[in-house]
């Protein structure tokens, strides 16, 4: 398979997927970076990692279809399979969902469906839940509402400040997306309504 990371930000978990493609541990090819900010430290990390960059400024598009129907452009060129969004900070239209129909995943720091949205994190934190999590899940139109493939809890404790917990999300998240990646890779992820099947995950 050929995988397109979309990213707008840090790109920690961009590179927490390559890393673990250059171990081995993803039997795909990193084919691409989609990144919406041309300034973004995911941008440099491409580079360094010899991932091809490609970057656009939505700005200039009259609109989220336009730069959509540019991307899907971009992506068939590079004969893309999968789309990984890794904080990719946007929402995706149809323009974009319907070529890529269950092609596409993304991963959110809390414990869908709670905590949706920009803020999971803090969201949590400020609430008091006890634990909270990582969730990966299919993309469909809504913000943070595709079907569920994976989740891993991650505690809070009263210690905890809003960056210690951070930094435990962040690490769940760096340690479950490259295992999902794999599994789709391997063609062990299927669909039964809403419900998401692992084969061979007991
Ligand atoms: C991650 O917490 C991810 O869950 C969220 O955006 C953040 C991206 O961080 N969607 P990074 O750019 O991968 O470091």
């Amino acid at each position: 398979k050929r995988i397109a990371i979309f990213a707008s930000g840090s790109g920690s978990n961009f590179q927490a997927i390559v890393d673990a493609q250059r171990r081995g541990e993803i039997d795909a090819e990193i084919a691409l970076l989609v990144c919406d900010k041309p300034q973004a430290k995911v941008v440099e990390r491409a580079e360094q990692a010899g991932v091809k960059a490609f970057t656009f400024r939505p700005k200039d598009y009259p609109s989220r279809e336009a730069y959509e129907a540019m991307l899907v452009q971009v992506l068939e060129e590079h004969r893309i399979d999968l789309i990984v969004l890794a904080g990719y900070m946007r929402l995706i239209t149809r323009v974009l969902l319907e070529p890529y129909e269950g092609r596409i995943i993304n991963i959110h720091p809390s414990l869908l469906p709670s905590f949706p949205g920009v803020e999971g994190i803090g969201d949590a934190y400020r609430y008091g839940v006890k634990v909270t999590g990582v969730t990966v899940h299919y993309v469909d139109d809504g913000m943070d509402t595709g079907p569920i493939i994976a989740q891993v809890p991650v505690s809070i404790e009263p210690q905890d400040t809003l960056e210690t917990l951070a930094e435990k999300i962040h690490a769940a998240e760096h340690a479950l997306y490259p295992k999902v990646i794999q599994w789709i890779c391997e063609g062990r992820v299927r669909l039964d309504g809403r419900r998401v099947l692992i084969d061979g995950l007991s």
